[in-house]
């Protein structure tokens, strides 16, 4: 979604959000925009439609002067991307620059009211309505600065925000608020950096304030921070040390992000292994599940709710679930789960998933649970994130940051942390036995090599690619813990090439998608030996007698698959449980090398974001 980025300090203002605007790029990228205050309260600002790079160009030679300013990213809600659309929008006598990452639901109503009191519009944007709420209140409440201002506009708005507003008339001060879209601040010296999510801010500074929801924030030059929450409670803030790296927001010598995360998988999963799967002492320890054994013991159910890749990582934990911990799993899109009326409450565990942290509809869910007593587990990779916050208990993937839109990284650091938590349940629940437990052990720790032995099948892939990256449409297929994974192949595929693709459970593919098989369709099929190897080469059959073109994932060594199918790639054998960390790499290579033959941004995606923060 949109990213957020500001500066008050003594240096110059633009270069910083200019770098701040190119870090959160990923997170929205159909228009771009700044505004920048001069010492004399000038305010200079420019928009464009396009990228970071599109406002530079616009911005040739007019380089604004000035130590305090805000820049955005947009990803368009209301009004399509346009350069009149773009923020920072102004109030209506031009004094005040907002910018803004969210919803503002109410918008319409607000907008009528503003217009009978004579305020005109010139986007189609709900920012640009609370600007004008903000001025009308210093208009009709004299007195009233900014910050109190915008505060008091806030308890007029329905919806999700993070905002930053400058007021030329107060240029060493800058306002920020949020409600369901992220916000830290970063502390300097004698400086503050402020952004959607801390990858602009670390090359700064490591200390930051994350705002919390509903809280409004001032800072300025001579009084530093001050937050209150919108109800005019006095908050203390509270300063967090960040522990990312610089190295990991950068593409270190990969051409894209999304290569080098996906060339970073043996490491993050080895990362989030670590100091949990002991092997020498036969154990798991995770401190979410540690600290609420008989939790865990006793629950009734649980409910894993996640949106996208992250869903498919959930798919795949209620099948380890079920086969480990014996414990009945249900597995729910979060804006599904969100708008029913679900039967939860005491004795229910909510597994939520999510890489960002920051996604509104698997936010929403865990406050649902919450209010119905449910006890939530979040597993995040964004530390510090809101999800991260808001959950009972939980697990990091510590994947560290993931900047390609797609997600591969996270996803099987998602699969290694499930994996501990079902066989630390398990174990729990005594439904896995001390020498299975065991054998697991074995193999999870072994993932992290295997993984990285199939980063040698990479030229094999991208000849593939080659052949494949004109097919219109593909079919990716598989059974049992693969059938996720045949999901997240077509998944990787859509998002990045925009090829039309679909993921099926194997079996299904007779109750529609055969209709689709003929010379010209592509057919992927997840075919590791495992407990339906027999089964997957039938449905193997069943493509090649209609003519359909066969590249399966295989198991090292296997013969048989390869005499049917026109290309196999091999992949290290595992527990049925934890093949998916494998057998999925393929695929998301394929997608990368296709995506980049097909000349896509493969970042930066077309209408994706990376953080969707609307519901
Ligand atoms: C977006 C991203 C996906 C991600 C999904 C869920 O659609 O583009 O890569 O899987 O959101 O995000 P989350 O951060 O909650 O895992």
């Amino acid at each position: 979604m949109c990213g957020i980025v500001g500066y008050l300090g003594n240096q110059d203002a633009f270069p910083i959000l200019i770098k701040g605007l190119k870090r959160l790029e990923y997170r929205g990228y159909d228009s771009a925009g700044v505004a920048v205050l001069s010492e004399n309260g000038q305010l200079e600002y420019h928009r464009r439609k396009g990228k970071v790079d599109d406002l530079l160009q616009h911005m040739e030679g007019k380089v604004p002067d000035g130590n305090m300013g805000i820049g955005h990213t947009r990803w368009a809600t209301h009004g399509p991307p346009n350069d009149v659309n773009a923020h920072p929008h102004l109030s209506g006598d031009g004094e005040l620059a907002l910018i803004h990452n969210g919803i503002i639901e109410n918008y319409h109503a607000l907008k009528e009211t503003l217009v009978a009191r004579g305020h005109t519009f010139y986007s189609d944007t709900d920012t640009e309505v609370l600007v004008h709420l903000i001025e009308e209140i210093m208009k009709s409440s004299e007195g009233l600065d900014l910050f109190e201002a915008t505060r008091v506009a806030l308890n007029e708005v329905v919806g999700a925000y993070a905002i930053a507003v400058v007021d030329t008339r107060r240029p060493h001060e800058l306002v920020l608020a949020r409600k369901s879209s992220p916000l830290v601040i970063g502390i300097g010296d004698g400086e503050f950096y402020i952004a959607s999510d801390a990858k602009p801010i670390i090359e700064y500074t490591k200390n930051v304030v994350y705002l919390d929801d509903e809280e409004v924030a001032r800072v300025s030059l001579s009084s530093g921070l001050k937050i209150r929450t919108i109800a005019n409670h006095k908050v203390t803030p509270v300063i967090t040390e960040l522990e990312m790296a610089m190295e990991s927001i950068e593409k270190g010598g990969y051409e894209h992000f999304m290569l080098k995360e996906i060339h970073e998988q043996p490491r993050s999963i080895a990362d989030c292994l670590r100091g949990r799967l002991r092997l020498g002492h036969e154990t798991i320890r995770m401190a979410g599940i540690d600290d609420h054994e008989e939790m865990w013991a006793e629950a009734k159910r649980l409910i894993i709710v996640a949106c996208g890749t992250s869903w498919h990582a959930g798919l795949i934990a209620e099948y380890m679930l079920e086969d480990f911990a014996r414990i009945p799993v249900e597995v729910e899109y979060a804006s599904e789960f969100r708008y029913r009326n679900p039967v939860i409450g005491k004795g229910d565990i909510l597994i939520a998933i999510s890489q960002s942290g920051e996604t509104a509809d698997t936010l929403a869910a865990i406050r649902m649970a919450k209010e119905k007593g449910a006890h939530v587990f979040g597993i995040c990779n964004v530390v510090g994130s809101s999800i991260s916050r808001e959950s009972h208990s939980g697990a990091y993937t510590h994947a560290g940051p993931e900047i390609g839109v797609a997600s591969t990284k996270a996803f099987t650091a998602q699969l290694a942390v499930l994996a501990l938590v079902a066989m630390r349940v398990g174990r729990l629940r005594g439904a896995l036995d001390q020498l299975r437990f065991n054998r697991l052990l074995v193999e999870l720790d072994a993932i992290p090599e295997k993984v990285e032995a199939l980063m040698k099948s990479e030229s094999k892939i991208e000849a593939l690619a080659e052949l494949y990256k004109d097919r219109p449409n593909a079919l990716f297929l598989g059974r049992g813990y693969n059938f996720p994974v045949a999901l997240e192949g077509a998944l990787k595929l859509k998002e990045i090439s925009y090829i039309h693709a679909e993921g099926y459970p194997a079996a299904e593919m007779k109750h529609g998608p055969i209709a689709l098989i003929d010379e010209n369709m592509p057919v992927f099929v997840v075919a590791t030996k495992d407990a339906h190897y027999d089964k997957v080469v039938s449905n193997i059959q069943e493509v090649k007698a209609r003519g359909g073109q066969v590249i399966a994932i295989v198991t090292r060594g296997d013969t048989e698959v390869a005499t049917m199918a026109e290309h196999v790639i091999e992949v290290h054998n595992s527990d049925d449980a934890f093949v998916p960390m494998l057998s999925t790499i393929p695929l998301q290579l394929l997608s990368y090398h296709i995506a980049v033959k097909l000349e896509r941004n493969v970042d930066q995606p077309r209408n994706l974001a990376k953080s969707v923060t609307v519901e």
